[in-house]
């Protein structure tokens, strides 16, 4: 139980099984912000094929990957290193960010950051987000860590905002898991400033873009320096080879990227529209895959109540620092999917 003995398992799927009282695949999960259009068909197609992956050590430093990743992203795979999840890569950065004095983290934020720095006994200085999830002031420190687009409520801070704010640190760490699937991203993200900007480490998941949570596979670009410093840290086959092998063929899918940026935009706005409709919901303008949403309701009793009653698992926020009970986020899927919700919710609500 929190502080607060409200229940602690936001994401926690087995217990979601229990309470719905239904399989796995009954249940409709909005709780983790999976792209519901994959895994990408050349994936799944290479994934019938690739026992051969089985037989053999995985290669440690993912060569294969990191130049397929160099040629999607435009950067040396020299300052690519890949990770077992972006997870793994969180870690290494708690490590980092534990060597570099104070860590300024905006909160709430994704419960793994709080994780991979209290693994290495980082000194952290918590701040609070302005309301609408904006920045505000930050305090002077050594390090800052922040998710870009934000986790829970989506929004997507600018390159330029972020540029200033990189210069007053020794090291910044952009956790940027949900980039992918923002509009014209290259924009946005700073993976191709790192060059420059040695003190920028830049973490990418591909469990959530591609629907791969279960491979586990992400990477960083960052400084070849540091690359090969995190890389001496962990063991040496930390990203299995089947991984390595599938996030090739993945990258490769262009059409699949584009079909999800389409996708998305039209099945968030309608999501939006339909839940914003709602009684006392108020939706919040996120960019990335999944929507947070503010109630007047108790989200913990709307989370029981649609699993109960709908099988259907949203995620309320309880678990973020600062939120409570007020704010529930579900993510973007399909409009069969969503459709379903949006009439549960209007059930429960009503
Ligand atoms: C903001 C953020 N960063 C990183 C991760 C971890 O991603 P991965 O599955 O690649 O370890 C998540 C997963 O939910 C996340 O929300």
């Amino acid at each position: 139980m929190q502080p607060n003995d409200l229940p602690s398992h936001g994401g926690d799927r087995h217990w979601a099984l229990q309470t719905a009282g239904c399989t796995l695949q009954e249940l409709i999960d909005f709780s983790a912000n999976i792209n519901p259009l994959g895994p990408p068909a050349a994936v799944l197609d290479a994934w019938q094929e690739s026992t051969e992956m089985l037989l053999h050590y995985p290669d440690p430093e993912c060569r294969e990957l990191r130049r397929a990743l160099g040629k999607h992203l435009e950067v040396d795979p020299e300052g690519i290193l890949c990770g077992n999840g972006e997870a793994e890569l969180l870690t290494w950065a708690g490590r980092e960010c534990a060597q570099h004095g104070t860590t300024i983290l905006p909160v709430p934020t994704f419960g793994d950051h709080t994780r991979a720095l209290a693994a290495f006994g980082a000194r952290v200085h918590k701040v609070a987000l302005n309301e609408d999830f904006s920045l505000p002031p930050l305090p002077d420190g050594d390090a800052l860590l922040l998710a870009n687009p934000h986790n829970p409520s989506g929004k997507l801070y600018s390159a330029s905002e972020l540029l200033v704010l990189a210069e007053r640190f020794a090291l910044v760490v952009l956790d940027e898991a949900f980039m992918d699937f923002i509009e014209h991203s290259n924009e946005h993200s700073l993976i191709r400033r790192v060059q420059q900007c040695t003190h920028l480490v830049v973490l990418r998941s591909m469990t959530k873009f591609y629907s791969l949570p279960g491979l586990r596979l992400g990477y960083a670009v960052l400084d070849p320096e540091l690359a090969r410093r995190w890389q001496g840290w962990r063991d040496p086959w930390s990203v299995n080879g089947l991984a390595q092998h599938l996030g090739v063929i993945a990258l490769s899918d262009v059409d699949f990227h584009t079909r999800t940026r389409t996708w998305l935009a039209c099945a968030r706005a309608r999501l939006v529209e339909e839940l914003a409709a709602l009684p006392g919901l108020e939706v919040l303008p996120g960019a990335a895959n999944f929507l947070l949403v503010r109630t007047k309701v108790s989200a913990v009793y709307l989370q029981r109540e649609l699993l109960s009653r709908h099988r259907l698992f949203i995620r309320h926020c309880t678990s973020y620092e600062g939120m409570g009970e007020r704010y529930f986020r579900v993510a973007v899927r399909s409009d069969a999917d969503n459709a379903r919700l949006v009439s549960a919710l209007a059930e429960v609500l009503g």
